[in-house]
């Protein structure tokens, strides 16, 4: 008999989709056809609707699913969330073979063990440790709405749906305060048409989705990281104030408030004012309640003037798009808004010659240490497992840069 087996990869590069293939192979039952799904967003699903990585995948479509060992396997709800979606793909009492560390490797790195599988998911786990694998019997439960991806997989058709209403928007709408509860300032302010790069995103329905599922792939580990900076830094703290800047609709802010009821409030900052129509989506989704903790800030952040003070600031992927001199006050007005204790967290991809878009914008390691360097030490956290890196280690590899305030 012919099974259907979704192979689930990171890249789709052919060593990768080699190494999935001999586990389904070795785990998997039948003579299997295969369909790849790959976060980059290729797949070759042939239903009718494209499906990608994130997405909702028809029930009992698949009769196994592999994830590839090359994904990150954190042990978030992000994580709980994607698996659930594939557990429902996948008919009730078949295998999905995933990525799983032993217990000490997988409690050091906030991987995946066979003890957060069997607690997350409440199915049964035969764990291979030669693999580094483990075989989940599917599971078929409903989960509770506590991650930005459970939004995403129940309603990313709508937002395809918005393309032409996105392609066709007048930006010299001004934003009225009413339509958009959680916005802090902004009122008579224009949407502002976005730059080129987004436009162009726009105009294909396969650029807008994949741009969509690249947005919220990057979710995945920044949640991770920064959950992993709550425990670290906070451990007796209460409640916590997040602002992230320059965070697009500010899903990974989202996320922290889903995963950590700790965070009491999150202020999100962009300069541009599409992000509103995706956080009103999400927030109606996680509603009112959740709604109330989340505030928007439309403009600049380099003219952001914070009206409270928080336990953490953010700047993930967004201080580059800063002229050099602009970034060195911005951080300093952040520092000045950090509570005692307070963490400003900085990730940067650094300029490295395989990069193309944006090459000339990037920070080297020497400027992105010295404009840090001068509020305190600077400690390094890894993209890639929930951990701290040494100095040395931290190299020209991307990673989270954390300066802590003096209690
Ligand atoms: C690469 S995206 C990163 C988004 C988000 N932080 C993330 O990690 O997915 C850069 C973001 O910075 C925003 N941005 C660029 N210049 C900005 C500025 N001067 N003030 C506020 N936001 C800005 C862009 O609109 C965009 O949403």
């Amino acid at each position: 008999m012919r099974a259907r087996t979704g192979l689930f990869l990171q890249n789709h590069s052919s060593e990768e989709r080699e190494t999935v293939g001999i586990l389904a192979k070795k785990y998997c039952e039948g003579d299997q056809d295969v369909c790849v799904f790959s976060k980059t967003g290729i797949s070759d699903w042939g239903g009718e609707e494209p499906i990608s990585f994130f997405t909702r995948l028809p029930t009992a479509c698949l009769n196994n699913a592999v994830v590839s060992p090359r994904i990150r396997p954190f042990s978030t709800n992000f994580g709980q969330v994607f698996l659930c979606n594939l557990s429902q793909a996948v008919g009730e009492g078949n295998r999905i073979v995933v990525p799983c560390q032993n217990e000490s490797n997988g409690r050091k790195k906030g991987y995946w063990t066979a003890s957060w599988l069997t607690n997350a998911l409440e199915t049964s786990v035969q764990y291979h440790p030669e693999e580094a694998a483990a075989i989940l019997s599917a599971p078929a439960k409903p989960r509770r709405r506590n991650s930005i991806l459970q939004w995403y997989v129940q309603e990313a058709h709508l937002l395809w749906g918005q393309l032409q209403s996105l392609k066709t928007m007048d930006f010299n709408t001004r934003v009225v305060k009413g339509e958009y509860p959680f916005l802090r300032n902004a009122v008579n302010r224009v949407v502002s048409k976005p730059n080129s790069r987004f436009l162009e995103i726009l105009e294909e329905e396969s650029t807008y989705r994949n741009w969509m599922n690249y947005c919220i792939d990057g979710v995945y580990y920044k949640s991770a990281l920064l959950q992993h900076m709550l425990e670290r830094f906070f451990q007796t703290r209460q409640d916590l104030f997040v602002a992230d800047m320059g965070a697009g609709p500010g899903y990974l802010a989202a996320e922290l408030a889903l995963c950590d009821e700790r965070v009491r409030e999150v202020l999100v900052n962009d300069s541009n004012g599409i992000n509103l129509l995706f956080a009103k989506r999400f927030l109606a989704f996680f509603g009112e309640d959740f709604a109330s903790r989340f505030s928007m800030n439309i403009s600049p952040m380099e003219e952001c003037r914070y009206e409270r003070m928080y336990d953490v600031i953010c700047f993930i992927g967004s201080l580059l798009y800063l002229p050099r001199d602009m970034a060195g006050i911005t951080l300093d007005r952040a520092w000045d808004a950090l509570l005692p204790g307070g963490i400003l967290v900085v990730h940067e991809n650094i300029k490295r010659d395989s990069y193309s878009r944006d090459y000339h914008l990037m920070f080297t390691t020497g400027e992105l240490d010295d404009a840090l360097a001068r509020f305190g030490r600077i400690l390094y956290f890894s993209s890639t497992a929930m951990m701290e890196v040494a100095p040395s280690r931290a190299g020209t590899s991307t990673v989270f840069r954390v300066v802590q305030k003096e209690t």
